[in-house]
């Protein structure tokens, strides 16, 4: 983990309020798929954590969705300017080169640290279904991404307007997944259901974070055993068995 200042590459809208940045970087060559970046924006106090979403040799790229004022001046830069990041931060999605059959379930902009898990698991030639949630048509992004690296791509809206209507849960039960090795990241509602679901895989948390390194105790979780976790440090991927949720 250290300090980086990066070179933007591309900053672009790719959805409803979503964007897709390229940053050129030798920090990702020390990056693994489920770390987080912890970026400075520009005039604020607070860094903002957001997912690694792919890693090349001299680049990673993140997707984020504007919510506040961090990611609305986030949006704002622009190609040749500086991403000044911490990174890379918190725990990775292990991959098993035992495992066949893989399916990644993201919601919103929980999708983005499960692209970089579809292509190392595919480098390895291993069957990976993906289930997407979105709340409508508009917000959809990386179906494209994730079939091209030869996907089973399964998108869910809310109101119906693309995919099957309803939750990834629907999706799920619907395409008899129940059986696959999980991976998710998403809403809290959206994990809480899988893990009645599933024993075997990993969920990466989003919690609300203040230093981001382990230092404040600001983003912590309870494990199964009624252990504190760090979502930052010990996190944010946990097995699926270890986090309550
Ligand atoms: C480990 C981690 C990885 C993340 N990865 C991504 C990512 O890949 N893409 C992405 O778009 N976002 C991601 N997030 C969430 C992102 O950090 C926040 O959306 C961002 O910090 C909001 O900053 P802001 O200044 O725009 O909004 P703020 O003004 O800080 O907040 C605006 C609104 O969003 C809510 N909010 C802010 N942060 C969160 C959060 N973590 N969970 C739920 N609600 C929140 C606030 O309560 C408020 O209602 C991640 C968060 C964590 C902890
Ligand atoms: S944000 Fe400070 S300990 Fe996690």
């Amino acid at each position: 983990m250290r300090k980086d200042q990066g070179i933007i590459k591309k900053n672009e809208c790719i959805a409803h309020n979503t964007y897709q940045m390229v940053i050129h970087s030798s920090l990702a060559r020390e990056m693994q798929p489920g770390q987080f970046v912890h970026i400075q924006i520009p005039g604020m106090m607070l860094r903002r954590p957001i997912s690694i979403a792919s890693i090349e040799e001299d680049a990673y790229t993140i997707v984020y969705k504007v919510v506040g004022e961090g990611t609305k001046v986030l949006s704002s830069m622009q190609e040749g300017d500086i991403c000044d990041a911490i990174g890379p931060l918190g725990s990775s999605f292990p991959i098993h080169e035992d495992k066949e059959d893989i399916l990644l379930v993201g919601g919103g902009v929980g999708v983005p640290p499960l692209y970089e898990v579809a292509k190392r698991y595919r480098a390895l030639h291993k069957h990976v279904e993906v289930v997407l949630g979105f709340e409508n048509h508009e917000h959809i992004f990386y179906e494209k991404e994730f079939q091209a690296l030869g996907c089973q791509v399964h998108i869910a809206t809310m109101d119906g307007s693309y995919g099957s209507q309803g939750n990834v849960l629907d999706v799920i039960k619907e395409e008899k997944l129940t059986e696959c090795f999980l991976y998710a990241c998403g809403p809290i509602k959206m994990l809480q259901a899988l893990k009645k679901e599933y024993t075997r895989g990993y969920v990466s948390l989003e919690e609300r974070m203040a230093c981001g390194i382990g230092a404040c105790m600001g983003c912590v979780c309870k494990d199964t055993k009624g252990n504190m976790k760090r979502v930052c440090k010990e996190g944010p991927v946990f097995a699926i068995t270890e986090v309550e949720l």
